[in-house]
């Protein structure tokens, strides 16, 4: 037993998910999906798409706010909810492969998303969303754990409902840290309405990705995309849980306010001009680079000679046919080591921040660099650059130490911070 398909729990003993889990046990978290989702849409959703609804225990709160419309694989587990929310529309579905052909406001995933058990699911999954959400549409996707977040745990449960009763007891648990799995194996006493006792167990294995797996595989599907911390009453004050937000990218992101797209493209010689003036930006007024004085035309041009092409890309935002801003990769070290390592820097011209430009740079030299098989992309960021801190954490970096006092510049010593992205789903 194990293989999601063959659950028991969700087959031939879904009749007994009310007393495995209660709708009223949904109240408090349903209350803050819908919180989070009114507060990224701007306003209350009026249409949700449930992915993975089993029982209906979360539809059962989020209808009397939204009209919901709920998708589950599990027959068994559409009756259920079809039984206590006669209202909603259900449609039978794999969370990976659905397309209704029709959008909502909001797309939302609860605990059924732990059910995937590969990167490829994952991404599958918000391709899902993507697909019924419409520019400006909200994704939601709650998995119980991370990689980051995950706790071993033991827990007793049940319920008794018309005559019948069930407790059990579910043991989570991570018996190999070094797949992308865990498991939480139930042993269930079922007790008839005439008091006869059987036993059941079962183990459900669920996937355990990093965090930076679910943010990228919604800026994957076309999400502006950010983990949100999620805070719920009977957590311990040191949870690390979290749900994964994707906005949609509206075409409005994209496109200027008067017209013409950002486009990012390999940089050109032709570019290095208006790449220059936007670095000596900050050379002169800035700490987003610790070079001081303003290069010379020929040393921009022996520098862009010079940089090791291919792995290393160059890569500039053109907007209305000038250059927005700019990024690139370089090697982190020149030691053959640390070759699966690399540095990123993103610059953009001061009157184009702000829109979306630098997040378009770095999501595109992530690509690259995932591509050219990269595994960690370092970023290095000074003391007082909020706006590039989080540039980087809304593109899944992570900061890993600070280091305190190294730089100097306009009579200020800096602390400077050191972040850092896997793309190789390792880093835990
Ligand atoms: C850092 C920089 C590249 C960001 O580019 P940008 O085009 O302005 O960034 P975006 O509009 O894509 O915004 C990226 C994120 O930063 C946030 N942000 C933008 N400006 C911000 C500011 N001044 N303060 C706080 N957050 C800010 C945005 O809200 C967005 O976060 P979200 O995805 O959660 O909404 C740009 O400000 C810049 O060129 N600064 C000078 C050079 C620099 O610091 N480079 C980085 C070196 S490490
Ligand atoms: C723990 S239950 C969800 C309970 C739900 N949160 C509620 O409110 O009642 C998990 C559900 O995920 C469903 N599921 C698992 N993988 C799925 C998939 N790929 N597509 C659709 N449903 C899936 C199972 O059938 C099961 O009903």
């Amino acid at each position: 037993m194990g293989r999601g398909r063959g659950l028991r729990m969700y087959g031939d003993l879904a009749g007994w998910w009310p007393l495995i889990s209660a709708p009223e046990d949904y109240a408090e978290e349903a209350g803050i999906f819908l919180g989070v989702l009114r507060e990224a849409l701007g306003r209350p959703p009026r249409t949700i798409l449930e992915l993975g609804s089993g029982g209906g225990n979360n539809a059962s709160h989020m209808k009397r706010r939204a009209r919901m419309t709920l998708v589950d694989r599990s027959p068994g587990m559409l009756r259920v909810s079809r039984r206590l929310n006669p209202g909603c529309e259900h449609v039978p579905g794999d969370m990976r492969r659905l397309r209704i052909g029709r959008t909502f406001d909001a797309v939302f995933a609860h605990d059924a998303a732990g059910y995937l058990r590969t990167d490829a699911a994952v991404r599958a999954l918000a391709r899902t969303a993507a697909a019924h959400l419409g520019p400006g549409g909200a994704a939601l996707l709650v998995p119980d754990w991370t990689r980051e977040s995950f706790r071993a745990e033991a827990s007793l449960g049940g319920h008794d409902r018309a005559g019948r009763s069930l407790r059990y007891l579910a043991w989570t648990r991570d018996p190999d840290p070094g797949d992308s799995g865990y498991e939480t194996a139930y042993a269930i006493l079922l007790g008839s309405a005439r008091g006869r006792v059987r036993t059941v167990a079962e183990t459900h294995r669920l996937g355990l990705f990093p965090r930076s797996l679910w943010l990228r595989a919604l800026r994957e599907a076309g999400f502006l995309a950010r983990a949100v911390p999620f805070r719920h009453s009977t957590f311990p004050p040191d949870s690390r849980r979290e749900m994964f937000l994707g906005l949609k990218r509206p075409a409005r992101w994209r496109v200027k306010r008067h017209g013409a797209g950002i486009s990012i493209r390999d940089a050109a010689p032709a570019d290095l001009p208006a790449m220059a003036r936007i670095y000596d930006e900050q050379v002169l007024h800035g700490t987003a680079t610790f070079d001081t004085e303003p290069k010379s035309r020929a040393a921009w041009r022996k520098w862009f000679g010079e940089h090791p092409r291919g792995r290393y890309p160059i890569i500039v935002a053109e907007e209305d046919g000038r250059v927005a801003g700019w990024a690139r990769l370089q090697p982190w070290s020149g030691r053959c080591a640390y070759a699966r390592s690399a540095e990123n820097s993103v610059y953009v011209r001061k009157d184009a921040r702000g829109r979306g430009v630098g997040t378009e740079l770095l999501s595109d030299l992530l690509r690259r660099a995932r591509a050219a098989g990269i595994a960690v992309v370092l970023a290095r960021v000074a003391e007082g650059n909020p706006a590039s801190l989080r540039l980087h954490e809304a593109a899944g970096f992570r900061p890993v130490g600070v280091m305190r006092r190294v730089g100097e510049k306009f009579g200020r010593i800096l602390d400077v911070s050191l972040l850092q992205i896997h793309l190789d789903g390792g880093g835990g």
